[in-house]
């Protein structure tokens, strides 16, 4: 490859890292943070590429006021990411890494345009074909499209961070529209305020679209509901609804919660006659059992008198379960936790979990393979576990299906500093899902179960979930906390790229990671059909009239009644 624009020499290398003294000042002008030069190595039309990390200089200020380009001396700091060399029929070859160093005095040249498409063409060909696809426009040359590999990308865990309104929902819909291409996609997407609703549109959507039952559900629940019956949670996660599982009285009390649950779910089993299929089940199996029958055993216990030496004295849990006891009726009672508490009667067969399963992993004419999980009615108190619940159903029958039989599955977890949150903060019931997701984190690979972490507050997500993930699509982070939590992922010589962090555009991200050759500045494209989170024009909508008195009404019996009802 022949580069045509010297801007400058080497003065210094130190493994990687290159200093560049910049010829003038125009020089200085094309040579911009995150963008590119090229250096030869000595080899016959072989170059190292490498990564601008920053720019310095001083400038001559006679010459800058007098509108002529400043006279300077100024320095580049670079990166070595890699190396072109020529290949067959005019193309090149990109290897990352480097296997030698420039020399001291080597020319370094900046990259026109037409440079740059050669060499992200060559860097987009070490790559497969098929395992490509397509982000957007590199941010430095709109005409240039950036690709990333999609095996790479959600192979691993991924993150999508950044402040609100910077574009991360927009770029989900973006990644879900590129896989719902792929016959057999396979994306579950928790979407915590209904916002990915338009995705699901009959004709212009590619996703089918469950939603978690509200309370205006629970009478009839419609085709869309979903369910996440009680007795999916595990023992420490059914016990966290109810009581504080911290406190040093509540392990005698989850004991007598995890034996009434085993007794009742055996006897479940003996009804059904399943006595030999589910001969080794355990206490967190997913079986049914009735709730209040476990009610109506705790209040026995809570109430027990025993025979005494002389008298009848109290039982051994006699008043000791008063406290969880009434938690517990509160807890089932509120229609809001209808959809664990409050399921239809159907859901104690034993089919009804193969189709909730089937409903979930499985796709064919009348179910697309691109799933969003609706949790806008889920209380907040409850989202961490029924979050956790749904992930754990998910990949433990991810698990038990036959390696040749499964298909990989992303899990795209929008909002997630809600129910994935550091150690340190978590609750109760944050606590129970952090250990389903730290588990899918550091063992789903393996099943090809794979997350998406999508946060506006990277600082407050867990960090085991987040170091797990090998890439990581920023958008603008205008926070200190939240951009150091990006840099840190960085290289050191490649920290300097984290200063783009605050100044991206809206819909513009930063790729760092595997499924691209070196941090990438992207220009994401807009997806086809968009999220409804678009921002609100405040100004512009103040400009037309008031909410009628009718419409404030429809709301506050919404309220009312928990349910969304529109106008007839
Ligand atoms: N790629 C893009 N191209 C053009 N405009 C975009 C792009 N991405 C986002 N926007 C604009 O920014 C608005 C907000 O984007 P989005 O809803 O994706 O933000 P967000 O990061 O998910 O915010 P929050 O954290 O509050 O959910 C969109 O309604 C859209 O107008
Ligand atoms: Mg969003």
């Amino acid at each position: 490859m022949q580069f045509q624009n010297v801007v400058g020499v080497v003065t210094s290398v130190s493994t990687g890292l290159v200093a560049v003294s910049l010829n003038d000042g125009n020089a200085a002008k094309s040579i911009v943070v995150g963008g590119f030069c090229a250096i030869p190595d000595g080899r016959n039309g072989s170059h190292l590429i490498a990564l601008v990390d920053s720019v310095s200089g001083s400038v001559d200020e006679e010459s800058s006021s007098s509108g002529k380009p400043p006279a300077a001396s100024a320095n580049a700091r670079m990166t070595i990411i890699g190396q072109i060399s020529p290949a067959d029929a005019g193309r090149f070859r990109f290897k990352r890494g480097a296997e030698s160093f420039p020399a001291l005095g080597s020319q370094c040249f900046a990259l026109s345009n037409v440079e740059l498409g050669q060499l992200l063409d060559a860097v987009t060909a070490t790559f497969q074909k098929d395992e490509l696809f397509e982000l957007g426009a590199y941010s430095l040359s709109q005409q240039t499209r950036v690709c990333a590999s999609g095996n790479r990308f959600f192979q691993r865990h991924a993150a999508i961070v950044g402040s609100t309104g910077a574009g991360k929902s927009w770029a989900v819909a973006l990644l879900l529209e590129r896989a719902s291409q792929l016959q057999g996609a396979n994306i579950i997407l928790f979407d915590l305020h209904g916002e990915y609703k338009p995705l699901s549109d009959p004709e212009t959507g590619f996703a089918t679209r469950l939603r978690i039952a509200g309370p205006a559900d629970l009478a009839s629940p419609g085709d869309d509901v979903l369910f996440l019956p009680h007795w999916l949670l595990s023992r420490d996660e059914m016990f966290s609804v109810v009581a504080d599982i911290r406190q040093e009285s509540a392990y005698n009390q989850a004991a007598r919660f995890a034996k009434h649950i085993f007794d009742l779910k055996t006897e479940w089993r003996d009804k059904h006659k399943l006595k030999k299929s589910l001969q080794t089940f355990t206490l967190d199996s997913p079986i049914p059992y009735s709730l209040d029958e476990l009610i109506d055993r705790l209040e026995f216990d809570n109430n027990e008198m025993v025979e005494g030496a002389r008298s009848e004295k109290k039982g051994p849990w006699n008043g000791t379960l008063t406290k969880v006891l009434e938690r517990f009726r509160d807890r089932i009672a509120d229609r809001r936790n209808g959809f664990l508490f409050q399921t239809p009667d159907v859901a104690d067969s034993p089919d009804w979990l193969t189709q909730l399963v089937a409903r979930l992993m499985s796709s064919g004419p009348d179910q697309r393979g691109i799933k969003i999980v609706d949790f806008s009615e889920v209380p907040a108190d409850l989202l961490a576990v029924a979050a956790s619940t749904l992930a754990r159903l998910l990949y433990t029958v991810q698990f038990w299906l036959e390696p040749q039989d499964r298909r990989p599955m992303c899990l795209v977890c929008d909002e997630a500093h809600l129910y994935l949150p550091r150690t340190d903060s978590a609750d109760a019931g944050q606590s129970r899902s952090l250990e389903t997701f730290e588990r899918i984190a550091k063992e789903g690979r393996k099943y090809g179960v794979s997350l998406l972490v999508v946060s506006q507050r990277p600082s407050d997500l867990n960090s085991t979930i987040l170091s797990q993930c090998n890439n990581f699509l920023s958008l603008r982070l205008s926070n200190d906390r939240d951009q150091s939590a990006v840099r840190n992922l960085l290289p050191d010589s490649m920290k300097g790229v984290s200063e783009l962090l605050p100044i991206l555009d809206i819909g513009e991200a930063l790729l760092i990671g595997d499924a691209v050759m070196f941090p990438t500045r992207i220009r994401l494209d807009a997806p086809s059909v968009a999220p409804s989170s678009a921002s609100i024009d405040f100004w512009l909508e103040w400009q037309k009239g008031a909410t009628s008195a009718s419409k404030l009404a429809l709301a506050v019996e919404n309220l009312r009644r928990q349910g969304r009802k529109t106008a007839e």
